[in-house]
Order: C-alpha cells, then structure tokens, then sequence
C-alpha cells in the first residue's frame, strides 16, 4: 500500500497545516446584529454562536476556517479577491441585502472563479418579492435557505463534499 494512502487527514494537517483545506465563511451586512434583530425572521441565534458551531465543525474535520463579517460591499469584495490570492479552496456566504443588489459581489465570484454556496437563514422566497433574486444564485454551486442557524452548518457539509471532487472549480 502506498504511504500517501495511509495518511489521513488530521495526520497531514498535524505535518503541515499548508495542504490543510481553508473555507472562508462571509457575513453580510446587519448580520452582525443577529441575536437582536428581527428574531421572528433570523432566529435567536448570534454570529458568534454561528461561527463557534462552525468552528467546531472545522476542528473535527481537520478545515483551516475564516470568519468575516462585513456591513461594506467594497470589503466584501475585497475578501473574495484575497481569498483567491490566499488558496481558499471554498467560499460559503450570506450576502445578506448585497443579494439582492450587488453586480460587484457577482463579478468579484466570476473574476477569481472562487466556488462557493449561497446561503440564507430566511426562506427568502415566502418573504417579500424583491427578496427572490438574486445576483448570485445562478453562479453558485448551490444555495440553502430557511434553516436559520443551521443553513450555514448545512452549506459547511456540503462545501466538503464539493472540495472533495477533483474539479473543484466554480462550474
Ligand atoms: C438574509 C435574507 C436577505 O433578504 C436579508 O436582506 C438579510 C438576511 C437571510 O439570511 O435570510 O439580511 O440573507
């Protein structure tokens, strides 16, 4: 049998951590608020709440996670062109209001050919109309919604999944 076979995952992240997989997680704008905010339509659940369940997940997994939270799209933006330049293999975000509203968040995703799933806490589609486009959805490899807290734990499992194929490219 060959050495590579036997080498798991946590013994590769143990050698070196480099070849580890790195998701990076984005929060749009107001989610810092989440807690507080709106609760019949978010949950009770806050983003530190949601990024410690993400990180727990991470650590059994043996994934090198980012967190990032931003109420700026040009930041936004700004992390997805980091991202690429810093060997994220996978990108989950809720783009928050920017999903509805942002060509540059779309065209920052097409330009670095990142892949990643859109996710909501919401259903947005049994909310108001103008909540049911999106700039992303059609260039993502997935989306999951409505399941508040555990849509981001949902799009993490599936994120694995995705890096696991041998093109893990955005299409
Ligand atoms: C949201 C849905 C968006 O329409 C809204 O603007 C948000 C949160 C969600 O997670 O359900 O801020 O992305």
């Amino acid at each position: 049998m060959k050495i590579e076979a036997i080498v798991n995952q946590s013994l590769l992240a143990a050698i070196n951590p480099l070849q580890m997989t790195k998701i990076l997680v984005i929060h749009g704008p107001n989610l810092n608020l989440l807690g507080s905010r709106e609760p019949e339509v978010y949950g009770s659940d806050t983003l530190a709440s949601i990024n410690q369940s993400l990180a727990k997940l991470a650590d059994k997994r043996s994934i090198r996670l980012e967190t990032f939270q931003s109420n700026i799209e040009g930041e936004i933006v700004n992390s997805i062109h980091q991202a690429a330049a810093n060997q994220v293999q996978f990108v989950i975000i809720n783009p928050a209001a920017f999903t509805h509203t942002s060509v540059a968040i779309r065209d920052a995703f097409l330009a670095t050919d990142l892949p990643f799933i859109e996710v909501h806490l919401s259903n947005v589609f049994a909310r108001e109309e103008f909540r049911t486009h999106s700039y992303l959805s059609d260039i993502a490899k997935g989306v999951i919604i409505g399941f508040g807290k555990s849509s981001y734990l949902l799009a993490f499992e599936a994120a694995l999944i995705a890096c696991k194929k041998p093109n893990a490219k955005r299409k």
